[in-house]
């Protein structure tokens, strides 16, 4: 089940977090002020566990998106962007993921999303970020 956040969701977040960004993970009040900005945008997927979630902007912009390691490759990152694509239809579609994040920028690329820039030191230890897009194009022919 694909639901927004809960105020109760969030040690199960910052696990997930903790293992999937041990870079530049978020701490428990950047994600309580992202549920308050984005309450109907920030989505976590649940079964018996929180399995991953994802925080955008009404606008497309991606804000961050994580699955746990164990539950990683049966689609349910997917779904999630899926959520993403049919609540902006109309938009085109923004993220910045790490230049070293091989894995994820083909989980975008599967999904249509092109990398459309290259933005140096983006990240606070440094590292740059590639801006990735998916045209609103796609997003309409998805539909
Ligand atoms: C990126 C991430 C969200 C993908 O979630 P997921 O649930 O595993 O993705 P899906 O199962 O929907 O993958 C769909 C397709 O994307 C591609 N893909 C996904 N992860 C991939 C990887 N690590 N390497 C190569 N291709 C990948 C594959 O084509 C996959 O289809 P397949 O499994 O049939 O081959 C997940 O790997 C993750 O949480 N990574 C750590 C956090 C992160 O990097 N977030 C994004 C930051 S911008």
């Amino acid at each position: 089940m694909i639901r927004p956040v809960h105020s109760k969701d969030f040690d199960e977040l910052l696990q997930i977090e903790a293992q999937a960004f041990p870079k530049s993970q978020y701490d428990r009040e950047e994600l309580w002020l992202l549920s308050l900005k984005y309450p109907h945008t920030f989505l976590v997927t649940v079964s018996n566990q929180m399995d991953g979630y994802i925080v955008f902007r009404p606008d497309g912009h991606i804000i961050s998106m994580a699955v746990r390691p164990h539950k990683r490759r049966v689609g349910i990152g997917t779904r999630l962007v899926e959520k993403v694509i049919g609540h902006c239809s109309g938009n085109s579609l923004r993220l910045e993921v790490r230049v070293s994040n091989v894995g994820a920028q083909r989980f975008y690329l599967n999904l249509g999303f092109r990398i459309k820039a290259r933005i140096d030191g983006y990240y606070h230890d440094g590292e740059d970020a590639f801006l990735m897009e998916r045209s609103a194009d796609d997003t309409e022919d998805t539909n």
